[in-house]
């Protein structure tokens, strides 16, 4: 089965959870998207919901389908976020930031009720780390930020590349107007000491590990659609 289809059945799958009147945050990334192709055919046919998109690129895509938008400032408090990972574990941890969205991803499911995630099989992993994790850094003290990052890693037996992210030759730049830098560590045995230590480090916006935050996984698989809990 070919991997877009399984990102609709994912996404056909949340949107089940959907009610008239909900305040949604909706994600960033390809299975997203899907979800916001689905969810605007419903809105054209009566649904009403109004949605904090995360990315101005998830907002284009709204807009021009006619999904209606708003912010936290209008609305700080959400019922239900819907959004892609790029891994997801047993416990519902997550990393996320491939599309470089995990700033604005991370304070919308903090903002909202319930967060669901959805997500092909192949983002189903045992112990995050596989996927490089992104870290959301300040412009400013690159260099001192990646040396400071790298100390805090080895002290917790981390150890790899930590790359600035690139697009078209030059560094990526977030939506916020940060750069990424993408830490290739295998496998991250204590992701609650990694959060902790990269949230000390100054030059750290946020990081992509997102722990405590999903409340379920909605997973399509060629054998069908399950859906993860804790
Ligand atoms: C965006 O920054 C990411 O967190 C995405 O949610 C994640 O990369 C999943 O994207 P896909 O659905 O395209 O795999």
């Amino acid at each position: 089965m070919d991997a877009r289809k399984l990102k609709i059945e994912a996404a056909a799958e949340a949107l089940t959870h959907v009610r008239d009147g909900m305040r949604l945050g909706i994600g960033s990334g390809s299975t997203a998207e899907e979800f916001v192709r689905l969810l605007a055919e419903k809105v054209a046919t009566g649904l009403t919901i109004i949605g904090v998109p995360t990315s101005e690129r998830t907002a284009r895509l709204c807009v021009e389908l006619g999904v209606p938008l708003t912010t936290l400032d209008e609305v700080p408090e959400l019922d239900l976020a819907i959004d892609g990972t790029d891994e997801v574990d047993g416990a519902l941890s997550l990393i996320k930031g491939g599309g470089g969205a995990l700033l604005r991803e991370k304070i919308v499911a903090a903002a909202s009720q319930k967060m669901i995630v959805i997500a092909d099989e192949t983002k189903v992993v045992e112990t995050l780390g596989r996927f490089p994790l992104p870290i959301e850094v300040n412009r400013f003290g690159l260099g001192a930020t990646k040396v400071a990052i790298a100390k805090a890693c080895a002290d917790l037996g981390l150890a790899g590349p930590v790359i600035l992210r690139q697009k078209n030759g030059e560094p990526f730049v977030t939506d916020g107007g940060h750069y990424i830098l993408d830490a290739s560590f295998g496998r991250i045995p204590d992701t609650r000491a990694l959060s902790s230590a990269l949230h000390a480090i100054p030059g750290v916006v946020e990081h992509g590990l997102f722990l405590g935050l999903a409340s379920a996984a909605i997973i399509a698989g060629p054998g069908g659609i399950r859906t993860m809990t804790i």
